[in-house]
């Protein structure tokens, strides 16, 4: 079986990585012009955000043409180049399958608004009700209804996104077959990893009807039973062939059993699941648009119960704290302004060293941070946008909705690579389509000539591929209700013995030192220091340990 452990995964997204046309967005050549950079990381697997074609509404997940490289982005011969390229370095692709929704402007929804019977059925097509109101009260997961009028006729069509982009119906099996179709055509061009676009909300329940409030909407669409038998269908009829290949499943507002079932081996389902209950800590009661200090106790009481029952389970995760959905963790669980590059590491360390694969977003490696925007027009994402106009709408001030969007907006993370200090941060000769700040002080040349989170990375990567204890053992918390630090083991049982071979990682979550306790077995043990953000050598672990400000610390029992 494929080992899943010793992989470490790194997401590019393709419009802001690197411009080598310079017209102001990245494209496929400009990942291929920075292989060199890429193969420093040692990854094994890289993850491209959707460049197929599209209207771009929704930067790419509103894809009108699955079968396309959209030309912003470059060519089909470009991306095959791109395969053998990474091929050359042992780095596999990693593809975004947006299979949930298409493009109102893909062939599907236009021969359908046409007319065309059998495409209509690939849509949530429904009458409005008696009374003239929406098919359901549903709404969109960017703000408004989640219903639009479907051209001249008296029907609707389901988007649980924007209004572009259209729910598919999965229930219809011919939508099925589409999709399997879409994932072996790239499977006949070497790729050989998927991540599903919120995957677990294709099997929507037969009936649609109103919800009471919106926990229990989501009940109503949100991992229903149907998902885990399409998912064992698709797998079977197209990535399943392939015993190499490497998937992951974006799973919206899902349950620990669910997401066993979904990774479990025997199956046959996803290799692993990405999960986001860990970064709704800084939501103030759910609400996303809100600004409020991270809840530590439930970020560590989140981790230690997914780790935990995952373990237990049998299922595998995806670990992470970035991706082109989310602000920077540097920004939100850690001090970008006084200890960014301690704070960058331990981040890095406490997810790095947990049972899973990590991700690895672009830029993550050097510390990137959120933008300085003083504008909401520097910002274009359609969330975020969409967004402040509801939060004016609600009564706030401006300022108070765009110190939201500064804080919370999604173009925090899309801003393009930091390569260099110049004006356009040595990603295009252009102006970017999103404006970069703050690369004098980050950026990659200055990092590779003299800082250090970029080689902690690296030896965070390395330490996966040579370490069994992180690559297959089993999790066990530590210190639980320790207001600061997070700790762990990682331990993998012999003879029947547990804890025998293990490692100890102990992160301090804020800026000011603290002690903790070691239990009696790990005493006076003679221990190997795998890794330390303040160069520490422990060869021996006293009662005490002291952690600095955002110190993490990884040791081996030998
Ligand atoms: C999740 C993607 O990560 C996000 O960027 C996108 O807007 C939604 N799915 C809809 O496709």
């Amino acid at each position: 079986m494929l080992n899943l452990g010793n992989k470490v995964i790194y997401q590019i997204y393709p419009k802001s990585f690197y411009d080598s046309n310079n017209d102001g967005i990245g494209d496929l050549r400009g990942i291929i012009n920075k292989i060199d950079y890429i193969s420093k990381l040692n990854v094994d697997m890289i993850w491209f955000n959707p460049f197929f074609v599209s209207p771009q509404n929704d930067n790419g997940y509103d894809i009108a043409d699955y079968y396309n490289i959209d030309p912003k982005f470059g060519t089909m011969a470009d991306f095959e180049d791109l395969v053998v390229a990474l091929k050359k370095i042992n780095v596999g692709v990693m593809l975004d399958m947006v299979l949930n929704h298409c493009s109102t402007e893909h062939e599907w929804f236009q021969k359908a608004l046409a007319g065309n019977q059998k495409y209509q059925k690939y849509f949530y097509l429904r009458p409005a009700k008696k009374d003239g109101s929406l098919p359901t009260n549903w709404q969109s997961k960017f703000g408004g209804p989640a219903w639009e009028k479907f051209g001249k006729t008296d029907l609707y069509y389901l988007h649980l996104y924007d209004k572009t982009q259209a729910d598919l119906d999965w229930h219809n099996p011919d939508v099925r077959k589409e999709a399997a179709s879409v994932v072996n055509f790239w499977r006949s061009k070497g790729v050989q990893g998927f991540r599903f676009d919120v995957i677990n909300v294709t099997g929507k329940n037969e009936q649609l009807v109103d919800s009471e409030d919106p926990i229990q909407e989501k009940s109503l669409y949100t991992d229903t039973p149907v998902v885990h038998e399409y998912l064992k269908e698709l797998n079977q009829s197209s990535f399943g062939k392939d015993p190499e290949s490497i998937t992951v499943g974006e799973m919206s507002s899902t349950s620990i059993s669910n997401c066993i079932e979904y990774s479990h081996p025997e199956q046959n389902e996803l290799s692993m699941v990405f999960t986001f209950h860990h970064l709704k800590v800084d939501y103030q009661n759910g609400e996303k648009w809100s600004k409020t200090p991270f809840d530590f106790k439930k970020l560590k009481h989140l981790f230690i119960e997914w780790q935990t029952q995952m373990d237990h389970g049998g299922g595998w995760n995806a670990l992470f704290w970035n991706n082109h959905d989310q602000p920077w963790a540097l920004n939100r669980f850690g001090d970008p302004v006084h200890y960014r590059v301690k704070s960058a590491e331990m981040l890095a360390t406490a997810i790095h060293l947990m049972r899973g694969t990590p991700y690895i977003y672009m830029g993550e490696e050097i510390g990137m941070t959120d933008p300085n925007y003083q504008s909401i027009h520097d910002y274009v994402d359609i969330e975020s946008l969409n967004a402040y106009r509801k939060l004016l709408a609600k009564g706030l001030s401006s300022e108070d909705a765009f110190e939201l969007i500064q804080t919370k907006s999604r173009d925090n993370s899309r801003v393009p690579m930091h390569w260099d200090n110049s004006l356009n941060a040595g990603f295009s000769q252009n102006k970017p389509w999103l404006r970069p700040t703050g690369q004098d002080v980050i950026n990659v040349k200055d990092e590779l000539e003299h800082g250090e989170i970029f080689n902690y990375y690296q030896k965070l990567i390395s330490m996966r591929k040579t370490e069994k204890l992180i690559s297959a053992g089993h999790f066990k918390s530590l210190f639980e209700n320790d207001p600061q630090v997070f700790a762990y083991e990682r331990y993998l049982k012999n003879n029947g013995q547990e804890n025998q071979d293990q490692i100890l990682v102990l992160t301090n979550f804020y800026g000011k030192k603290t002690t903790v306790d070691l239990p009696r077995a790990y005493q006076d043990k003679a221990v190997k220091t795998l890794i330390s953000n303040y160069n520490l050598d422990a060869t021996k672990l006293a009662k005490k340990i002291e952690l600095r400000p955002y110190e993490a610390l990884a040791v081996k029992f030998k």
